[in-house]
């Protein structure tokens, strides 16, 4: 799309009504290599391309949190080869990109459990963490090693916790309660909830939160998702009539 059709786009955004948390599931990334004859890491390195832009774009608009599935706790059931692909490219992101996310005011999140990642691999991710921490602009979360039903239970676990030392009252649980307990704890649930490449399913991504959440599905495959996806993404959520099982 040229740059006069893009800014048309963005234009016709309401920016008393946006989105002020989308969330993504990235995918595509190995069938839009394969059409290219291309090994499956190709398509990661070119999706990290687009993870860069739509940052950019979103910071720009003035999202509030921006939630990216990255990996998932089913994703090891891949060959290690792609797995190490993708660790390298998750390196080379924050290398190449903290300066301007700290510039962006930015702070990152992790959403997932990186205890199994490689030393070097977390070593960047908490450096990423703690020199955005007391960012105040848009919430980045990265969910790695990310499974709703993973996350749920992790809950359920804390909060036994907490109620077993005398924290917590029985009585006290409640969805807001519970939402604490999770790793978007803090955050709104997403509003949006983005899926390229044609897949109409979940995939284990944020179950607890999509209670209420607008779907926009796309063929479109990740490596191909420009700025001009999200906005199109944003305008037709702002048609939508969220009535919240109300009338
Ligand atoms: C990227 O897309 C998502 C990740 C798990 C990193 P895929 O690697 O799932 O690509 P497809 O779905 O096989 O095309
Ligand atoms: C979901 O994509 C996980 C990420 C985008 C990180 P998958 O490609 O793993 O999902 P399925 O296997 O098609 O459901
Ligand atoms: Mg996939």
């Amino acid at each position: 799309m040229n740059q006069s059709n893009l800014n048309l786009l963005k234009s016709q955004i309401d920016i008393d009504n946006l989105p002020k948390h989308i969330a993504i599931i990235m995918d595509g990334n190995g069938r839009w290599a394969k059409k290219r004859f291309m090994p499956r890491t190709f398509g990661h390195q070119e999706g990290m391309k687009r993870v860069v832009d739509i940052v950019e774009a979103s910071t720009i608009l003035g999202i509030e949190h921006l939630t990216l599935y990255a990996f998932s706790t089913e994703n090891w059931k891949r060959p290690n080869t792609e797995i190490d692909g993708l660790m390298k490219i998750l390196v080379t992101y924050i290398r190449n990109e903290l300066d301007r996310i700290i510039e962006n005011n930015v702070r990152i999140h992790i959403l997932g459990d990186i205890a199994p990642f490689p030393q070097i691999v977390r070593d960047e991710i908490e450096k990423a963490i703690g020199e955005t921490k007391n960012n105040n602009g848009m919430d980045l979360n990265i969910a790695l090693n990310y499974g709703g039903r993973a996350e749920i239970i992790k809950g359920i676990k804390d909060i036994l916790k907490d109620f077993e030392l005398g924290r917590i009252n029985l009585e006290d649980i409640d969805d807001q309660l519970f939402s604490q307990y999770l790793y978007t704890k803090g955050q709104p649930d997403p509003d949006l909830l983005i899926r390229p490449s044609g897949e109409l399913r979940l995939s284990n991504f944020l179950l607890y939160q999509v209670a209420y959440t607008e779907f926009w599905y796309s063929d479109i495959l990740w490596p191909d998702f420009y700025e001009d996806k999200l906005y199109e993404a944003i305008l037709d959520y702002q048609k939508r009539d969220r009535r919240f099982g109300g009338i």
